[in-house]
């Protein structure tokens, strides 16, 4: 019996240099290779198309407030969540994390903005005496709006243009961590299968899982799995892949849980991990395909403000890409459904941004 898993542990290293050599060579040749156009075709393949700024985009002063989220329409225009007046200052919450501006009522401008997309002009505003502190936007393909609101301590659900909340999640005003309440949620994505992912947040730092009428489904992470999230301040999913890409703040990285959608048999896998020294504190996601497009903000003055392209399923950084004059406090990403266009919203000075997403030269 031992003998037996000698020979056979032998003749599987035998193969395993076989390979190694194989490989080796097998470079060699392709460096030397005269005819080498079939790699660089690959290579234009793998790389992921390049943000390139949209330049005088948008052409009007859009008078905006801290710009907190950015999310694309089915009719590809961007919708932005701005705090007009407000801003979240040291005066903004207690140590209890209950918002102290409450009776200045709710903000009594317009807060969610949809623009043209081909010249940034406003074609719509919404989202006047609803909102105290706004953080999160997201659309999904029914043009619904997932909203949170981080001093109201509650995330919603509107239909298109109206303006009473079909589904709310947390406490008006009421910071918890039980599973009635959310303290300062950050950021939703929601599943073309209809599930809900709430991003709670600041102070809980974990993400709820509701089935589409709102029904709680599970915590993530779960007491037994190995995760642990410090500020998931951003959600990014990828169906095609069933996992859950979040921005999670201050651990400095983008994690990929299972999504768990499909029913997929959730096997014990670690969540896909991408983390390294230059990424510093990853403020957002946004997926094209099976690629993640992420921004970070202020970490120290050594680290670049950029964006960053991630290949999850390799847990890889493919490229960095910024503005010509770099960010100041990008806040965060949306990808247009097709793919063309990318937008970055940035807090101080208040800003959106339009990048165009070219395929790499051949
Ligand atoms: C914070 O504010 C809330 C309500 O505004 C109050 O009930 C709570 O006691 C305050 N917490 C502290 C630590 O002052
Ligand atoms: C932007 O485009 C729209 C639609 O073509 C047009 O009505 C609007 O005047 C344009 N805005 C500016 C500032 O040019
Ligand atoms: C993507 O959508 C935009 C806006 O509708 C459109 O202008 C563009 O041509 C589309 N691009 C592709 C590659 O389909």
């Amino acid at each position: 019996m031992k003998r037996e898993y000698v020979i056979a542990g032998l003749t599987l290293s035998f193969f395993v240099l076989l390979i190694i050599i194989l490989s080796v060579t097998d470079t060699g040749v392709d460096v030397e290779d005269p005819n080498g156009d079939q790699n660089i075709q690959d290579d234009a393949i793998n790389k992921p198309d390049i943000p390139r700024v949209v330049k005088n985009w948008p052409v009007d002063d859009l008078k905006l407030g801290q710009v907190t989220a950015v999310a694309v329409n089915s009719a590809s225009q961007p919708v932005i969540f701005h705090r007009a007046d407000r801003v979240w200052d040291r005066f903004t919450f207690n140590q209890t994390n209950h918002y102290q501006q409450s009776s200045l009522g709710p903000i009594q401008d317009h807060t969610v903005l949809t623009l043209n997309n081909l010249n940034g002009s406003i074609l719509h505003k919404w989202g006047a005496n609803l909102f105290y502190m706004p953080h999160g936007l997201t659309i999904d393909r029914h043009d619904n709006l997932w909203i949170t609101d981080v001093g109201m301590h509650q995330a919603f659900k509107f239909r298109p243009r109206e303006s009473v909340p079909t589904l709310i999640f947390g406490e008006l005003f009421e910071p918890g961590s039980d599973s009635k309440h959310l303290c300062k949620p950050t950021s939703i994505a929601v599943a073309t299968t209809g599930e809900i992912f709430i991003a709670d947040g600041y102070c809980n730092s974990r993400i709820l899982k509701y089935n589409a009428a709102g029904g709680l489904l599970r915590v993530i992470p779960n007491a037994a799995e190995f995760l642990s999230l410090q500020v998931p301040h951003s959600l990014a999913l990828i169906e095609s892949i069933d996992r859950l890409c979040v921005a999670d703040r201050e651990n400095m990285r983008v994690v990929c849980p299972r999504a768990g959608l499909f029913n997929v048999q959730s096997k014990k896998e670690p969540p896909l991990t991408i983390q390294q020294p230059d990424m510093g504190r990853l403020f957002a996601v946004a997926a094209k395909g099976k690629l993640i497009y992420a921004v970070n903000g202020f970490t120290n003055e050594m680290l670049p403000i950029q964006g960053f392209t991630i290949d999850p399923e390799s847990e890889t950084v493919i490229e960095h890409w910024a503005p010509e004059n770099g960010f100041n406090n990008p806040h965060d990403i949306a990808v247009c459904a097709n793919g063309s266009a990318l937008y970055v919203a940035e807090i101080g000075p208040n800003k959106i941004w339009k990048f165009e997403l070219v395929p790499p030269k051949k």
